[in-house]
Parts: structure tokens; C-alpha cells; sequence
């Protein structure tokens, strides 16, 4: 009876999402105006598996996607987002041939491959060799020796690379060609690191193994570390996110090109993404601010038409109708956010835009019904923001929290002896002129009309490797999956309860009457 009545106690205080944001439906609640209640759990942190299903073809093994910005998301990004198990979005402010490049750049990467091995002339002497270790800092001795035609002639050993050979030329002094061991690029086939393991095993005393095409020219390195380091990592938790063909997974943002009579350039859009589909691209992100609208719908139609089988993510929106026409028109994963994002002026320029938690609420009753999933796009300044994003949709995307990273595009700046990088929104004016005007709706050779921005150019602490915060981001997640017992996404969904937060208990969520001493790991 007791147990009855405190249950219903429960339920009176802490909400299903239904009945919560119902309640509060004439406010607009984002992340810090709602916190979650704690359920029975016998779940551990550590047990709570983070996988989510995005399309029927695309699964993450963490539901984290770093934003399409030009200051977030490049290849380098990308590899480690997907090496983590998540996905990068190559952004767009760059030529469409760039953007090819970016994609093939993670599509090819192979973990553990050395793809453009630092490599010396026969005809230098180990004096310049060691001055070049000197100069560019290497942590490593042992180079690829190739012609000028790029086929290998031979390896320059570490045990050489010595100032008492200083004057002896790099072809007296290195191993010949046909005592180095090599693979070529098809032997290694879809698991390489299998096969370089399998290699070192059987060849006692040999820390490379390089890689060659049929013609003989230097593709890669292997070395025993890197694989001992990748076999180590093959057993962690969260798998690298790869598609059927062992490549890293990698998604590209798209614009609703138009051409020069404002209507939209459908034979362009065709071509670009056909040739990121034919390197091997696993989603596209139709990106704009304003995707409950025609340009944005057709563009997304007419890649469905051409492309039946490729996720296509759209957005963004707000509001379930805007989720109804995105998926009508044939996206299957909708980007839900107008203003949250650290970087936006949206809602102070346009004066619209919807908290985020009342906009994924709205927004995931509708995907629901049309059997798509969501992404919770922007305002995320925190792992908790990310709980309370997934117990409504299928994933988050994150661009201020991933912009501080070494993996980031930009130079590290120095100012008062702290390190950052810059970050600027992508309908910065800045930006726009860089070519991400279409995202806003205007044209970037327009000079001749006031273009308002709505966004703003930044910086964020320089904040080391990607792998450092996502470590920190997924341990905040498990952690609030082990409070509501919640096993796997699904059942944080059908778990969360809600209440509302005010004020005072805001300020009582973050350290208070404390003098700080550190706040970062
Ligand atoms: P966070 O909060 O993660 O937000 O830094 C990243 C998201 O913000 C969006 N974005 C913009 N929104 N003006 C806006 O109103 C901008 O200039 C801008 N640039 C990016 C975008 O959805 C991104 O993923």
C-alpha cells in the first residue's frame, strides 16, 4: 500500500515525456530547464551499451555527430570521430573537388596505415637525413628510401641514421629492396591490421612492413606498434563505426545549390553527390537553417529519386510539421534545432527559434509516426545536455564542444598564455563569404544587400585530443544511463522522467559556494 502510494507520488512529481511536455506546453524548456529523475537500477555505467540506428543502413556505436562547420569537421576530424565509433559531416565551405578529397581521405583511411610515410631520396646523405629529423622533430628514424618516381628502392634503418655516418649517401647506407619486406595494397584486402599482425608474428625482429601498388611505387607503412595498439584497442567497449567494407563510416554536408535563375540546380546536385556516392559516402546532410522549406524539400526529393538507398539527413527544424515534409519528401534523419548553438545569433537576429528539449519533444512524436529518427542539433555544452537530448532523440550533434580539439581545422592561437582555436557559426559573415551563405538562404557573391549574419566568429580553449572528450562525453552518458537503470538508448527513452528546474535549482546543479581550484580533468 505504502510502496503503491509512493510510486503514484512519483508519478505525480516526475513526468513521462507525454504527460511533462504537454503539461509545459506554452513555454519553451531547453537542456538546463529540465533535469531527470533517478529510477531503480541494476544497471552499471559501465555495462550500458550506447549503439544507435540512425537509418536502416546507418549505425553508430556512439550516437555523436560532429557538426558540418568549417571550423569543426575536415577529415581529420572525421577518422577520429568514426575511430571513436561516431561520424563526422565534411562541411561545405570548400570547393565540391575538396570536398571529394576530404571524403576519400577518411573512406581510405586504414587505422594503423601510414598512407603518405615521410620518405628520402637515395641521393641524400644521413647528415641531411638527421637534419631533417632535427628540423621537422620527428619521433622517428627509419625512413622509406624511394626514386623520383615514387617506387621503393630500399629502407633506411633507424641503426644508421647516426652523425657518425653523416657523410655516407642514403644509397650506401640502406637496406636494398630486395631484402625489405612488403605487402601489396591488395593483399592486405579488407582487414589489414589482421594481416599485418598475422606478418609480424611470423617475421621475428621486424617492426615495418611497407606497402606497394603492382608497379612497385610506396603506398604505406605498417609498424608493430601501431597494430599492437589497434589489436589492444579491438577489444575496447565502443568498436570504430565502419560500413560493409571495413571502411570508416563518413557523412558530407550539402547545400540547395541554385543556379543563377534562384531555382535549384538539380543536374549540380546530382553530380556532386554521385560522386560522393561513388567514394563510398554514407550519408548526406542537406544542411540549412530553414529546412521546413521548398528548396530544401525538393533538393531532398531529388536526391532520393537518384539515390534510393542513401541515407539522406535534412534539416533543420522545429516544429513536427517541418519533421512530416523532410520525411515525406524522403529524408530518413531529421536535424532538429533553430538557435541553440553556442556560435548562433538566430533567434536575437530573427526572433525565432524553439528551446531545444520542447523542440526534440515536438519534433520526435512526429518522427515516430513517420518512422524516422532524429538528431538533436546544437546547445550542447555538457554530457548531461547529451542524456536528456537522447531520451528524445537518436543522436546529438555537437560543433563548440569538438572545435577546441587538435583534430579541429584551424591554427592553435596564443593569447594571455592560453591556447584556442578559432570557431565561428556558419552564418557568420565570414563564413558566408567563405560559401555557406546558401545555408542561409543568400547568395555569397551578393554584396550589393545588407546580409544580416547569425552567427558569430569565436574561439574555444584549445582542449587537446578528440578521444580525450569523447571519453569524457561517454562516460557522462553511461553514468546517466546507470541512474535510470537504462540499458541500451532504447529504454533511456522509455525511462526518462521529467520535472521542471528553477532558477535557484539551477544555480544548485553547478558548484556553488566553493572556490573552484580545478575544473577539467
Ligand atoms: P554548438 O552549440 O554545438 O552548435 O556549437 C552547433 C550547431 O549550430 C548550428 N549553427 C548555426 N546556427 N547560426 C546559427 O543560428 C550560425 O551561424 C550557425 N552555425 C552553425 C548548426 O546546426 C551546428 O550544428
Amino acid at each position: 500500500m505504502a510502496a503503491a502510494l509512493n510510486s503514484n507520488l512519483d508519478e505525480i512529481f516526475y513526468r513521462g515525456a507525454d504527460s511533462f511536455f504537454s503539461s509545459h506546453s506554452e513555454t519553451g524548456l531547453t537542456f538546463d530547464d529540465v533535469t531527470l529523475a533517478t529510477l531503480y537500477s541494476d544497471v552499471l555505467p559501465s555495462q550500458t551499451k550506447l549503439d544507435s540506428r540512425l537509418s536502416d543502413t546507418l549505425r553508430l556505436n556512439i550516437p555523436i555527430v560532429s557538426a558540418d562547420m568549417d571550423t569543426v569537421t575536415e577529415s581529420r576530424m572525421a577518422i577520429a570521430m568514426a575511430l571513436n565509433g561516431a561520424l563526422g559531416l565534411i562541411h561545405y565551405n570548400m570547393s565540391e573537388r575538396e570536398q571529394l578529397g576530404e571524403v576519400s581521405r577518411v573512406k581510405y583511411h586504414v587505422q594503423g596505415l601510414i598512407q603518405d610515410p615521410i620518405k628520402v631520396s637515395p641521393d641524400l646523405f644521413i647528415g641531411d637525413v638527421l637534419n631533417l629529423i632535427e628540423e621537422k622533430n620527428f619521433g622517428f628514424s627509419t625512413f622509406p628510401v624511394v626514386d623520383d618516381k615514387g617506387a621503393l628502392v630500399g629502407l633506411l634503418s633507424g641503426h644508421v641514421v647516426k652523425p657518425r655516418y653523416a657523410a655516407k649517401k642514403v644509397s650506401e647506407a640502406l637496406t636494398p629492396r630486395r631484402q625489405v619486406h612488403t605487402v601489396t595494397r591488395k593483399e592486405l584486402g579488407n582487414d589489414p591490421i589482421a594481416i599485418a599482425d598475422k606478418f609480424f608474428t611470423e617475421h621475428v625482429g621486424i617492426h615495418k612492413l611497407l606497402v606497394v601498388d603492382e608497379e612497385d611505387r610506396l603506398h604505406g607503412l605498417i609498424t608493430m606498434s601501431d597494430v599492437e595498439k589497434i589489436t589492444q584497442e579491438r577489444k575496447a567497449q565502443f568498436k570504430p563505426a565502419r560500413d560493409s567494407q571495413f571502411r570508416l563510416v563518413c557523412g558530407a554536408a550539402v547545400s540547395a545549390t541554385r543556379n543563377s535563375f534562384g531555382e535549384l540546380d538539380r543536374e549540380r546536385v546530382l553530380s556532386h553527390v554521385g560522386a560522393l556516392v561513388e567514394r563510398g559516402i554514407d550519408v548526406v546532410a542537406v544542411s540549412t537553417a530553414h529546412g521546413h522549406s521548398k528548396g530544401v524539400g525538393d533538393t531532398v526529393k531529388v536526391l532520393r529519386a537518384a539515390f534510393p538507398d542513401l541515407p539522406i539527413i535534412a534539416g533543420n527544424v522545429t516544429s513536427a510539421a517541418g519533421v512530416e515534409y523532410l520525411a515525406d519528401c524522403g529524408a530518413n534523419i531529421i536535424k532538429v534545432g533553430q538557435g541553440p548553438g553556442s556560435i548562433c545569433t538566430t533567434r536575437i537576429v530573427a526572433g525565432v527559434g524553439i528551446p531545444q528539449m520542447t523542440a526534440l519533444y515536438v519534433c520526435s512524436k512526429a518522427a515516430a509516426e513517420k518512422k524516422v529518427s532524429i538528431l538533436a542539433d546544437g546547445g550542447i555544452t555538457k554530457s548531461g545536455d547529451i542524456v536528456k537530448a537522447l531520451t528524445l532523440a537518436q543522436g546529438v550533434i555537437c560543433g563548440g564542444m569538438f572545435a577546441g580539439c587538435t583534430e579541429s581545422p584551424g591554427d592553435v592561437v596564443e593569447i594571455g598564455g592560453k591556447l584556442y582555436k578559432q570557431y565561428r557559426g556558419m552564418g557568420s559573415l565570414a563564413a558566408m563569404s567563405a560559401g555557406s551563405a546558401a545555408r542561409y538562404g543568400h547568395d555569397k557573391r551578393d554584396t550589393t544587400r545588407k546580409v544580416a549574419a547569425e552567427g558569430v566568429e569565436a574561439l574555444k580553449e584549445e582542449c587537446g585530443p578528440l578521444d580525450r572528450v569523447l571519453a569524457n562525453l561517454i562516460g557522462g552518458i553511461q553514468s546517466g544511463m546507470g541512474y535510470l537503470g537504462a540499458e541500451n538508448l532504447e529504454q533511456l527513452r522509455e525511462k526518462a522522467r521529467y520535472i521542471r528546474v528553477s532558477p535557484a535549482g539551477q544555480r544548485e546543479a553547478s558548484p556553488h559556494d566553493v572556490l573552484e581550484v580545478k575544473t577539467k580533468n
